[in-house]
């Protein structure tokens, strides 16, 4: 493994002086003169500020942008190394230098022929025999220990090995080619596990042990739960070979768990957790939408990858994306980033993209080692439109905390139901329309007066119902939600993070962070399990250790 320094420029581009301030002055100047004016002094902003790829159209007009603002974000990126950066991560360069790995997931979206002859081996051998095993269980052929056809999947993982492919099964059910049926068991709270066997037939049931490192606490921990019960329903130790797969780089650890070779699926060292959902750990998702639904899927991301490669900046949905998201944490001091998602088939994409962006970019020490001077990755979340109206919109609309949006949004249902999806669209166009334009004392009192209102209470209520406006906004919008085009915004979101950690000057591959809570977690499980106590140990967890000792 080498630790060694992996730069792309050599001074990081927010440590330019003469660019950050001129940016700064940007801010200044665009937030002043208000983004409804910006339209106002524009008619062809629309166009100027929205762009196109892949099937997805973004449009970024509702942002405080002008074409000097742009031009300097643009120059930011030069700045960075952005080009260099962006050839390092698909030559397979070991972008991520602490781990010494390359960062490859790009290889995964790649038709056949066109596989690098590094990876093409081991990819080609793996698709072969993982479609081979979709056709055999979506056909009825693997059948279970009774005779009977398979027709539950069981996706054991967390983290990478779950969101993922929980989030693109659920998203593309109107494109599921077989009949069976999807569970997602991912805490290591014994409910989770619990809820999913409830509903399982032993004789009809496959598991699937997703795991990259096949150490990880919680998937263990659920697969050897369903591996117990599964061996006590069917009586025999052999049914285990017809009823758990497993997906990891770990081969002697599956073996060891009891999986037989021919049900392990290989993925390798240089997929991130989080960017595997087009490897093996996708196996859900090629089984919910067969071999061609799945390579339609790889598809759509390959064709945002080439746009990514080669489009100018300018045009470069990912860069533009990243920029914002630049300008908004580094220049306009937002700390978190919304994603609403007017598409019930995306529901679970916010938290999908929590851990592909938090888990990125949640770093504070550059590549070269040194902290970073500036703010990084914000807080991601978000949920889905229109609930989110009746939940979380008025903060938006209305608190003291600037939130810029993504709004992502369909023309046509997957399930068209009457004319309800004008009144989806409709009401995700209304939202970033009043995040922008917002509504003033005048035309609030104005209203009222037309109502019949006397003055005293227009007096007092008025203020209340004032709206700042001024709220930036990007929309993302797709024709209908299908395997291709979830590939792309799939990867549109992935690019988006590269691209900031470049700005950012911070490896967006590795994920240090998480492994101080899995050991304290391993020594705090190692005193609850024996009942004892240990005199080191901090106040407030010794109390709450012997909370759980005494109840
Ligand atoms: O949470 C840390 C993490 O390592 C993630 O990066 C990863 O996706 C998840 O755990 C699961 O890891 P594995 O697939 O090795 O079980």
């Amino acid at each position: 493994m080498t630790t060694a320094s992996f730069e792309f420029s050599a001074t990081p581009a927010l440590m330019n002086a003469s660019l950050v301030q001129r940016l700064h002055a940007h801010r200044e100047r665009l937030f002043g003169a208000g983004l409804i004016n910006l339209f106002r002094q524009d008619s062809q902003r629309f166009g100027r500020f929205s762009a196109r790829a892949a099937g997805l159209l973004m449009d970024y007009s509702k942002n405080h942008l002008d074409a000097n603002a742009l031009a300097d974000l643009m120059e930011l990126a030069r700045v960075a190394g952005l080009a260099d950066a962006i050839q390092a991560l698909f030559d397979g360069q070991p972008v991520n230098h602490t781990e010494g790995r390359m960062a490859l997931h790009t290889a995964l979206r790649l038709r056949d022929e066109e596989l690098p002859p590094a990876v093409a081996d081991a990819v080609l051998d793996t698709r072969r025999r993982l479609f081979a095993a979709v056709a055999r269980i979506q056909s009825g052929e693997w059948k279970g220990y009774t005779g009977k056809r398979i027709d539950t999947i069981v996706n054991i993982g967390v983290g990478g090995s779950d969101l993922g492919p929980n989030m693109a099964v659920d998203a593309l059910q109107s494109f599921h080619t077989g009949s069976l049926r999807f569970l997602f068991v991912s805490n290591v709270d014994p409910s989770h596990i619990s809820r999913a066997l409830r509903v399982c037939d032993p004789e009809t049931t496959l598991f699937i042990v997703a795991s990259k490192t096949f150490t990880t606490l919680e998937t263990l921990a659920n697969a050897q739960a369903a591996r117990d019960w599964f061996v006590q329903r069917a009586g025999s130790e052999s049914a285990v070979a017809l009823h758990f797969a497993a997906v990891s780089v770990n081969v002697t650890a599956t073996s060891r768990f009891g999986i037989t070779p021919e049900n392990v699926f290989p993925m390798w060292d240089w997929v991130g957790g989080r960017y595997s959902l087009w490897s093996s750990i996708g196996m859900s998702i090629a089984l919910a939408l067969g071999e061609d639904g799945f390579r339609e899927f790889l598809d759509g991301a390959r064709e945002l990858d080439q746009h990514f490669r080669t489009a100018p900046f300018e045009q470069n949905l990912p860069v533009i994306m990243a920029l914002l998201g630049v300008w908004h944490v580094n220049f306009v001091g937002c700390q978190s980033q919304a994603v609403i998602c007017y598409d019930q088939n995306l529901a679970q994409f916010p938290a999908y993209l929590q851990q592909l962006d938090m888990e990125s970019n949640g770093k504070g020490v550059q590549r070269n080692g040194q902290p970073v001077e500036w703010k990084t990755g914000a807080v991601l979340w978000g949920g889905v439109g229109t609930n989110t109206q009746h939940s979380f919109h008025q903060l938006l609309h209305q608190g003291t905390l600037i939130v810029p949006v993504d709004f992502i949004v369909g023309v046509r249902s997957q399930t068209p139901v009457a004319e309800q999806q004008a009144d989806l669209y409709a009401n995700c166009l209304a939202q970033s329309q009043a995040l922008m334009q917002g509504r003033c004392l005048a035309e609030v009192q104005q209203e009222m007066q037309a109502k019949g209102v006397d003055s005293a209470q227009i007096g007092r209520v008025a203020p209340h119902r004032v709206i700042a406006g001024n709220k930036p906004s990007t929309t993302l919008v797709y024709e209908t939600l299908t395997p291709r085009i979830l590939g792309a915004l799939i990867a549109l979101y992935e690019h988006k993070v590269f691209v900031q950690s470049v700005i950012w000057n911070i490896n967006p591959f590795d994920q240090w962070g998480v492994e101080l809570g899995k050991q304290l977690s391993g020594e705090i499980t190692s005193i609850l399990k024996a009942g004892s106590t240990d005199p080191r140990l901090d106040g407030s967890t010794q109390g709450l250790i012997d909370f759980f000792n005494v109840s």
